[in-house]
């Protein structure tokens, strides 16, 4: 599984080991942990070159001279499953070593597909679900199918979110790209087509490009590209000029990664449920604890730092609400100082982005050397916390630039509720509704989407409360949590000081901070506790402070009551509902950053990976 990896591939009159090596290192930005080459150089042979590590350890295969070739393919994969090796390393080849295959994102019916090809005799030779897609297109144009009709083919039986590129050595006049999800860009060149997953990629090359759609198949030959969907039927495109810098092209067009990565939410959504959500509405976790031990945990230790650790806070109101399971949030540095209690049947859960901060490592290795039982929720695989939990489940979030977190907040608190769903099936939990919840987080990723149109009113908002000199961030339940990551990002991305706190805590000290200009921010999604907060709310403006409330959109009765009221779309889940509020918080953080001209995605002082105390 490889979401957010580089793609590159080319046909043309150049060089083209040299133009998809090139594409790649231009790629690079993004972060990666093995690379790999296929090529055609006219002897009915596939050659494969592809290597672990940087794309140094790759160039070192190029270095007596690059072979002559006017077809290649190339990746680079930022691992999610399976380790970063030679081996699981992209290109792979079908049963027969006619086609090799790149692949970006996530197939989540890839264990059924992979059982039907083995009884029919294939061999597989890594764990990986992309092997299973380039048998699948294999067996079809073995067949004696065209290239592309064997794509549309597969693509019409595989799950999941995902890209590919394909070429065949039976068909050395051109390659083909399909794309459900994942990005794929085409660019047209003279003579000379290529195909990429960002622009940046193509951008030394050419700047006419066609940004190839869900559902399609592309096929690319010197002349140009020939666009269809899955039933073969011509797809009609525009293709556009791209104005963008290579700067601006490495964010994605937009203007800081923070941005971008905000915008890339209902993606990561995507992927981060991608396979873990079975059709039977349960939540299915792969290489988690055996069920005797789930059945067994009566305590759960949430161990973490900075906004890892307020998608903590989020996993205990969860575990603990839905559960009843006893669980502890603790800030690494604290926890590891702290001499904590810790029982044989208790787990010790890491949440980290990086997988790298030295508390997190450190508290983790405290856990282990007492033998208690650690589960990781990491971001970047090969990490040293992933390498060195009992489990890790990974966020499949993919690489985030920028140093204040976002996209890897909500995928942290999205495998929070996988695992508390999880727990409860295990657990056979009467009254928890899980192909409801299930359904919940089938809807969240075009609910996240909605999200993203409501970013002109929060701008409007940032540049009518920029000038606050002092921002409080309140809530109650799950939305006090959400309110201490949203005063976290306000803060170290706007250097704006924030006040945050539970909203019931408000009149026992707090309050006295509030004075003419000061702005509070409500989150206020979850109904049970709205009448409450609209006392909060009136204590806040009767000593002159602004408010702005965040609420779901079937909820009217703040409006008039507030000064400003943004609504997301609402769902069933109180959690998810809190969550989602988070985006257009993130938006606010940003915008007011950008007005006040701070430097937005490497913040004053902060670094992106604490590796030291
Ligand atoms: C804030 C932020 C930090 C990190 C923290 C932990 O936007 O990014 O607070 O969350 O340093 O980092 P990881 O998750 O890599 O352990």
């Amino acid at each position: 599984m490889a979401p957010m990896c580089g793609i590159a591939g080319y046909i043309g009159p150049r060089k083209a080991v040299d133009v998809v090596f090139d594409q790649l290192k231009r790629l690079e930005y993004r972060g990666y942990d093995s690379a790999g080459i296929a090529y055609l150089n006219g002897d009915s042979t596939i050659h494969v070159l592809k290597r672990a590590g940087k794309l140094t350890e790759l160039g070192k295969l190029l270095e007596d001279g690059s072979p002559d070739s006017g077809l290649a393919i190339a990746h680079s994969r930022w691992a999610t499953h399976g380790a970063p090796t030679d081996l699981n390393a992209h290109p792979h080849f079908d049963q027969f070593g006619d086609i090799a295959l790149i692949h970006n994102g996530i197939i989540e019916n890839y264990l059924e597909v992979k059982a039907e090809l083995m009884a029919e005799g294939h061999v597989f030779r890594s764990e990986t679900d992309t092997e299973v897609a380039a048998h699948l297109i294999g067996r079809e144009h073995a067949s004696g199918l065209t290239l592309e009709e064997s794509v549309r083919r597969a693509v019409r039986r595989l799950r999941g979110a995902f890209a590919f590129v394909v070429l065949s050595r039976r068909e050395p006049e051109k390659f083909v790209a399909a794309r459900n999800a994942s990005p794929l860009i085409v660019g047209l060149g003279e003579g000379e087509s290529m195909v990429a997953s960002d622009v940046p990629a193509l951008l030394p090359y050419t700047r006419k490009v066609v940004i190839i759609e869900d559902d399609r198949v592309a096929m690319l030959t010197r002349d140009g590209v020939v666009v269809t969907d899955l039933e073969g039927r011509p797809a009609p495109y525009e293709p556009m000029t791209i104005d963008w810098d290579v700067e601006a092209a490495e964010k994605g067009g937009y203007e800081h990664f923070m941005l971008k990565e905000i915008h890339e939410q209902p993606l990561v959504v995507r992927q981060c449920l991608a396979g873990r959500l079975d059709e039977a509405g349960r939540v299915r976790l792969e290489q988690v604890f055996s069920d005797h031990v789930w059945q067994e945990i009566d305590r759960v230790n949430i161990i973490a730092c900075g906004t890892a650790y307020h998608a903590g806070l989020l996993g205990k109101y969860l575990l603990e609400m839905m559960l009843r399971l006893p669980t502890d949030v603790f800030y690494s540095s604290e926890f590891r100082y702290g001499d904590p209690l810790l029982s044989d049947r208790s787990l010790a859960v890491f949440i980290s982005q990086s997988g790298e901060t030295a508390d997190s490592l450190a508290a983790l290795r405290l856990c282990k050397s007492r033998r208690i039982r650690t589960l990781g929720i990491v971001n970047v695989v090969g990490s040293s916390i992933a390498r060195e939990c009992d489990r890790v489940l990974f966020t499949q979030a993919g690489p985030e630039i920028s140093v204040a977190s976002t996209k890897a907040y909500v995928a942290q608190s999205l495998v929070l509720q996988l695992l508390a769903l999880y727990i409860a099936q295990v657990r056979e939990m009467p009254g928890i509704r899980v192909g409801e919840l299930v359904q919940d987080l089938r809807e969240f990723e075009s609910r996240m989407d909605r999200c993203l149109i409501l970013e002109p009113q929060v701008q409007e908002l940032a540049e009518r409360f920029v000038g606050a000199p002092l921002v409080f961030f309140l809530g109650r339940n799950a939305d006090a949590h959400v309110a201490r990551e949203a005063a976290l990002k306000l803060k170290e991305v706007a250097y704006v000081p924030t006040q945050e706190s539970p909203a019931g805590e408000l009149k026992h000290g707090p309050l006295a901070l509030i004075e003419p200009g000061t702005l509070a921010v409500f989150g206020a999604t979850d109904p049970e506790v709205r009448e409450k907060l609209a006392s909060n709310i009136r204590e806040v403006q009767a000593r002159g402070g602004f408010v702005l409330a965040v609420t779901t959109d079937d909820d009217t009765s703040l409006d008039g009551v507030s000064e400003a009221v943004i609504k997301v779309p609402a769902g069933r889940s109180s959690y998810l509902n809190a969550l989602l509020s988070v985006v257009p918080l993130q938006m606010f953080a940003y915008h007011v950053a950008r007005l006040r001209g701070c430097e937005i995605d490497q913040p004053r002082n902060l670094a992106k990976s604490v590796t030291v105390e």
